[in-house]
């Protein structure tokens, strides 16, 4: 099977990091207005009126049916989160999650905050999976290879006690949200795709307390842990350069 990965121009890389800094500017809005008693659909309108007020598109609303601009996932969530009338409060992680179109090219970025005080375990969970993207983003430069990041990620977390969610992957972003290849969390070194100059990857650990296990709840969407253990999920859009890499979705 020929698998076939886009490779970017270097203008394609300038709009793209456009687009990931409109991105990080509204997880930005989004945290200044994260608080005990705020609803998660008062968070999505946020998010929502700012990509649009700066000329961006929120991708995720209308994609394949999801029925609003930002996934939020709270505590047992994994990913896919509805936003709903459900309030944040004191001890929730709440992980935040959505693409932002401009430029006619996609940006993915996911961040899990802490609300209040949690126990010094879910802590390390949140913090842990935090540096674990970096682990993974570490190892991205032209001849490395997919199965580096994934060992990498996999080796940091089970080295920290944290389960790897494998039924969810990172992947490759350009004009379309998805694209080849997948970028799983777990793996082995010196195998998969060949990165190349110019390639575009989200980089995305999720990562658990308990087990790995998850299952989709009946709305179709959210994703949550089997044994209901709290999880964490940070991603960035990273793209390969001539000598490593560079984060579009960072500050
Ligand atoms: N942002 C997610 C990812 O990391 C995808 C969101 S699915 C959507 O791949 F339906 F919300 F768009
Ligand atoms: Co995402
Ligand atoms: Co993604």
């Amino acid at each position: 099977m020929l698998l076939l990965i886009n490779i970017k121009s270097e203008r394609e890389i300038e709009l793209m990091k456009q687009a990931g800094h409109l991105n990080f500017l509204a997880h930005e809005e989004i945290k200044k207005n994260l608080r005990p008693g705020i609803t998660t659909k008062q968070l999505d309108k946020i998010a929502h009126d700012f990509i649009i007020k700066n000329g961006g598109i929120p991708s995720c609303l209308g994609y394949e049916g999801f029925p609003a601009s930002i996934c939020i996932s709270i505590n047992d969530e994994v990913v896919h989160g509805i936003p709903s009338n459900r309030k944040l409060k004191n001890g929730d992680i709440v992980s935040v999650d959505f693409t932002v179109k401009l430029n006619g090219y996609e940006s993915d970025s996911a961040r899990t905050y802490i609300i209040g005080t949690v126990s010094k375990e879910t802590e390390d969970l949140v913090n842990n999976t935090k540096l674990a993207l970096y682990e993974g983003i570490k190892q991205v430069r032209p001849g490395a290879r997919i199965g580096d990041i994934s060992h990498a990620i996999e080796t940091f977390a089970h080295d920290h006690g944290l389960s790897v969610v494998r039924e969810l992957v990172g992947h490759g972003i350009g004009t379309n949200m998805h694209e080849g290849p997948d970028v799983p969390n777990y793996g082995t070194p010196e195998t998969g795709p060949i990165l190349k100059k110019g390639m575009v990857l989200a980089i995305e650990p999720m990562l658990n307390l308990g087990r790995r296990e998850v299952c989709m709840l009946d709305d179709d969407w959210t994703i949550v842990t089997e044994d209901k253990s709290p999880s964490a999920h940070f991603e960035h859009t990273v793209a390969v350069t001539k000598d490593g890499y560079v984060i579009l979705t960072g500050e």
